[in-house]
């Protein structure tokens, strides 16, 4: 797929001060002095750097920054000064949003290009390769835009930005050139994340989906794509599929990725399924859902298509894991063909689901690749799902819901989510729930009370899994951006990708490491 803007990321090895560039970036904490590089630069720009903060113009608070113009006393055209907030507050993402703030600068000033001197006001904490892969991943997601249907395009945005992170000392180049080249590959993938997912349900069916994976993955031989058409989920009962995209003339797919790396897997890594919820367009069917806001429900496919990204990634970055990635896709229409209230469904599992609500579908795509998942033995099974408005309720949009019957698991990936910047807050699940989700007439009904919607949700999942260790995200909410921000601009988010791949990073790391 091409990208929308072409981004190049490379190392440099350039005295900032020096580097002739359109923009250079600096970073600036509120508390402390500010780092040699700054002062460096203010020296040679005449003390215009401490005069702003004197004046109060600019101080390094979080989210704000300030332009300053280096009129041939230094190699950059302009300087960039980002404030970090409070030393004691920064994580890794502060950096990353500090890169993403630099990159969309550089697009909306129209500009070639960018050199990131910002990792020097953090110093050796965290290590280098990290902050590498932080201004890496940044610049991608900063500088992303969707504009590829506006078909006016006087806005005169240029196609390509060149991101360079300057840095003098080769020692320190040297640490962070695997970072940046890993995070080339994450924010690369989570920027085709966003165009999918921003792409609208007309364009974007079941079938494209299937056959747009198949494009991302050739050439990646590790990956062997299956597509599940309906006449193979009508034979391998996948009721809980079938029945959500009866009422579409696009019919459902079940998309597998399987991932084999050319590496032997370290011994004692398990082997890890990945189910992502493709719903390229939830009306809610006959339990149809109110016009407001509805046209959002393009993005119902991000879970499953976090987990294509994710697998394209864990490929390009030639992860030693073993990883099936599942995305059972669907559109959730009515129609004089779709499933109705009251209907009994028989999913894959052989389990009976009593529909109530028909916008609870969700659940129903998902129950049956899980169960698959767990009938291929998978030992790790982790699904991500925008699954429950409940959840967006409970958490707002500012963090996903993670459940899990593991609570090693769910460490795993409350760590990653704290690395990737993609926060997630644990959420119960368990018996009480799952009583809820009790049919009279079948097994299980679709729909809980009122009350607890996200982990009912979650519960009923369950349920799926057989024995393996599982956790699910709701990212219900974190599809999709309302405002711009510093990670770009409005519509999908990608939400998920940098997630898993950290994941099974670190599952890697830390299994390769211990011996
Ligand atoms: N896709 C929606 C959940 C959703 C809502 C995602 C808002 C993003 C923003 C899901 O399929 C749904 O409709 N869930 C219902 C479940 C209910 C009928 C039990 C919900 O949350 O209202
Ligand atoms: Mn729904
Ligand atoms: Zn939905």
């Amino acid at each position: 797929m091409k990208q929308i803007i072409e981004i190049g990321v490379q190392t440099r090895k350039v005295e900032p001060a020096r580097c002739k560039t359109d923009l250079l970036v600096v970073g600036r904490f509120s508390d402390g002095e500010p780092d040699e590089v700054v002062r460096v630069l203010d020296r040679w720009l005449g003390g215009r750097i401490d005069r702003l903060a004197k004046l109060g113009d600019f101080k390094g608070k979080a989210k704000t920054h300030a332009l300053v113009y280096g009129e041939g006393k230094i190699g950059a055209e302009r300087v960039l000064l980002v404030g970090l907030g409070e030393r004691k507050k920064a994580t890794l993402d502060t950096l990353r949003r500090a890169a993403a703030l630099a990159a969309g600068r550089a697009v909306d000033l129209k500009l070639p290009g960018v050199a990131l001197a910002l990792h020097h006001a953090f110093g050796a904490d965290p290590e280098a390769a990290a902050q590498g892969r932080a201004m890496a991943e940044g610049a991608y997601l900063g500088s992303y835009r969707y504009d590829e249907f506006v078909t006016a395009s006087e806005n005169g945005r240029r196609g390509a930005l060149d991101v360079q992170i300057v840095d003098p000392d080769a020692a320190r180049i040297r640490s962070l050139a695997p970072g940046v080249a890993a995070g080339v590959i994450i924010g690369r993938a989570q920027a085709e994340a966003r165009t999918l997912a921003n792409r609208p349900a007309n364009v974007i069916d079941p079938p494209a989906l299937a056959r747009t994976a198949r494009e991302m993955l050739r050439g990646l031989p590790t990956v062997r794509c299956t597509v599940f058409d309906e006449k193979k989920l009508r034979t391998s009962r996948m009721g809980g599929i079938l029945a959500v995209g009866s009422g579409s003339r696009s019919k459902p797919r079940l998309i597998l990725l399987k991932y084999t790396p050319r590496r032997r897997p370290a011994r004692g890594l398990p082997t890890v399924a990945l189910v992502g919820k493709a719903v390229t367009f939830d009306s809610g069917g006959i339990s149809i859902k109110p016009a407001q806001d509805m046209d959002q429900m393009k993005f119902d496919k991000t879970g499953g298509i976090a987990v294509l990204a994710a697998i394209k990634a864990l490929a390009e970055l030639e992860l030693p894991i073993d990883v099936l990635g599942l995305i059972p896709a669907a559109e959730n229409l009515p129609s004089g063909s779709s499933y109705r209230p009251g209907d009994i469904v028989t999913t894959y599992s052989g389990k009976t689901v009593e529909i109530l609500n028909t916008d609870a579908e969700g659940r129903m795509i998902l129950c049956d690749a899980l169960a698959y998942a767990a009938r291929q033995k998978r030992e790790v099974i982790i699904d991500i799902a925008t699954l429950t408005g409940a959840c967006m309720v409970a958490l707002g949009a500012y963090k996903a819901g993670l459940m899990s019957n593991d609570d090693e698991l769910a460490a795993q990936l409350q760590t990653a989510a704290d690395a990737s910047g993609e926060s997630v807050w644990r959420l119960p699940t368990g018996d009480e729930y799952a009583e809820e989700m009790k049919s009279k007439i079948a097994d299980l009904k679709n729909c809980g009370s009122r009350w607890g919607g996200a982990c009912t949700a979650a519960s009923f999942l369950q349920q799926f899994v057989g024995t393996a260790k599982w956790a699910h995200l709701d990212i219900a909410g974190m599809d999709v951006l309302l405002k711009p921000t510093e990670y770009g601009c409005v519509g999908g988010t990608g939400f998920g990708v940098r997630l898993l791949t950290t994941y099974l990073m670190n599952l890697v790391d830390r299994k390769s490491s211990d011996v």
